[in-house]
């Protein structure tokens, strides 16, 4: 199938692409290069170099569906910025949305995430029924493309998908986390692990949970990857529908810290700070609609999510230094 990949040039989206080049699709790639890198692209795919807003004029003809990567995902930064957050995962959806009904695309797979939930009213695992509050312009605006697109299905028939990730981490077909601003626990306890600049820092050690750390579901980018896969395949036209996409199981900031420590053989030095504002003390996806109607199963264990991470980030050291 011809497809066109927005954020292609990203983290999540790299390796997504990597993968449909395998499976005998042919990729164009939409990317502003604001975050992604243009040599994150891999071989087989074709750049676009441009806006999402300009997606009417990048859409080719024949195209059967679009995966919509692209987008700002900075949660602190939302709230002092929302105007970008709007702009881009808003204003952006909306541009390409329109495109792909003008160009008669059928199908659409979005990246969500469960900000679009906001804190949960427990610490049980989160299902696509519970209430969705976000907590901050970030998880608004996902929330907002999610609504976009069961519109769109409804009125325009497209088939849409948004798929909500929880902590996505790992590298994989040597694609990996390249961000500038780093905010994320797992890249930021690797550098630490090569000695590189300051302590980790864990956030919070007051929640209520088992070691006082904050929980999060940690998948792998290739389990995630595979859903994408399944996705495309999944909903007809005029359905939108939405999945979870965690592993179903949590650790705390400390349990990844350990792992890190195995995983490394490193040190990992890292000091106690106040929580972040904002983080949640569990979040966990349910995952059972997406086993059930994706037939979708994520395998990799942390160890091997953190291990693929330090291949991806040793294997960057030796070739840039
Ligand atoms: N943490 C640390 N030290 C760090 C970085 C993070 O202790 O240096 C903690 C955080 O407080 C949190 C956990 O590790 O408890 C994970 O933090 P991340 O920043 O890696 O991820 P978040 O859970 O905050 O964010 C993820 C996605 C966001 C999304 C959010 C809610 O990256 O896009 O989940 O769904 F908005």
């Amino acid at each position: 199938m011809r497809l066109l990949v927005t954020g292609g040039a990203g983290y999540i989206g790299s390796v997504v692409t990597a993968l449909l080049l395998d499976a005998g699709h042919e990729v164009t790639v939409l990317d502003d290069l604001s975050t992604g890198h243009r040599d994150a692209v891999p071989d087989g795919a074709r750049l676009v170099q441009a806006d999402l807003h300009e997606a009417a004029d990048v859409l080719e003809p024949g195209t059967g569906a679009v995966l919509h990567f692209a987008g700002k995902s900075l949660v602190g930064r939302s709230v002092e910025d929302p105007d970008e957050y709007w702009h881009t995962n808003v204003g952006g959806t909306l541009a390409l949305a329109r495109a792909a009904v003008r160009h008669g695309v059928r199908r659409m797979v979005f990246s969500s995430s469960a900000a679009a939930y906001g804190e949960p009213a427990s610490g049980a695992p989160l299902r696509e029924t519970d209430p969705a509050v976000p907590t901050n312009p970030y998880g608004a605006t996902k929330l907002a493309a999610d609504h976009l697109l069961a519109s769109w299905a409804r009125a325009y028939g497209l088939g849409a998908v948004s798929l909500r990730y929880f902590n996505v981490a790992g590298a994989h077909r040597g694609f990996g986390e390249r961000h500038t601003t780093e905010t994320h626990l797992v890249p930021n306890l690797l550098k630490a692990a090569a000695g590189q600049g300051e302590r980790a820092r864990v956030f919070g050690t007051d929640y209520p949970t088992k070691d006082g750390t904050a929980v999060r579901d940690y998948l792998h980018v290739a389990d995630l990857a595979d859903a994408h896969l399944r996705a495309l395949e999944a909903v007809g036209p005029g359905a939108h529908r939405v999945y979870n996409l965690g592993t179903g199981g949590g650790s705390t900031v400390r349990e990844v810290i350990a792992t890190v420590r195995r995983v490394t053989g490193r040190e990992v030095p890292a000091e106690d700070c106040a929580r972040r504002p904002g983080d949640p003390a569990v979040l966990v996806a349910a995952n059972d609609r997406a086993r059930e109607e994706l037939g979708w199963t994520p395998e990799r264990t942390l160890e091997e999510t953190v291990g693929d991470a330090w291949g991806f980030f040793l294997k960057r050291e030796a070739d840039h230094g």
